[in-house]
């Protein structure tokens, strides 16, 4: 699996917690930054990731900003992406068995790190169900998004 990853500056301090996270589970990743603390706008590095997703560079996304709430309206506005806003470890599980999210979004400033990486691992270590219901209703977001704005 290879996971994007991508933050401003108000998520920047989760971003080595998490690649060491990455690292210790030989997780590749690609990193499309930022990578300073000055302040810079999340749409940029949501866009990044979201495009390598949607592209199939890479497997799935993580997004941290201040509160993952900037990042992840921005993801969900690239066609192909479905991006959870997930602060628990229970939703990070179902956005991926009922939801099939490719992408995932976090505030720095709602989760501390430990939370954080295993809100990740729930992300990154559970398949989407495939249930009929949910590929039904996953099916239907794509539809929508051929639809949308014409
Ligand atoms: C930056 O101050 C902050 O607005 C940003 O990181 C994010 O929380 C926006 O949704």
């Amino acid at each position: 699996m290879k996971v994007a990853i991508g933050c401003d500056h108000g998520g920047i301090n989760l971003k080595p917690v998490l690649t060491d996270y990455l690292e210790k589970k030989g997780i590749e990743y690609v990193d499309y930054g930022c990578y300073d603390k000055s302040s810079t706008d999340y749409n940029e590095y949501a866009l990044k990731v979201s495009n390598a997703v949607a592209s199939g560079e890479c497997d799935k996304g993580i997004l941290f900003c201040g509160t993952g709430i900037g990042m992840s309206i921005v993801a969900n506005k690239v066609k192909g992406i479905r991006c959870g806003h997930c602060h628990d470890v229970f939703s990070a599980k179902m956005t991926r068995l009922h939801n099939d999210a490719n992408v995932m979004a976090l505030g720095e400033r709602v989760v501390g790190p430990g939370l954080m990486i295993e809100i990740v691992d729930a992300f990154l270590s559970t398949e989407f169900s495939g249930d009929e219901r949910h590929a039904r209703r996953v099916q239907k977001i794509k539809d929508l998004e051929e639809k949308s704005f014409r």
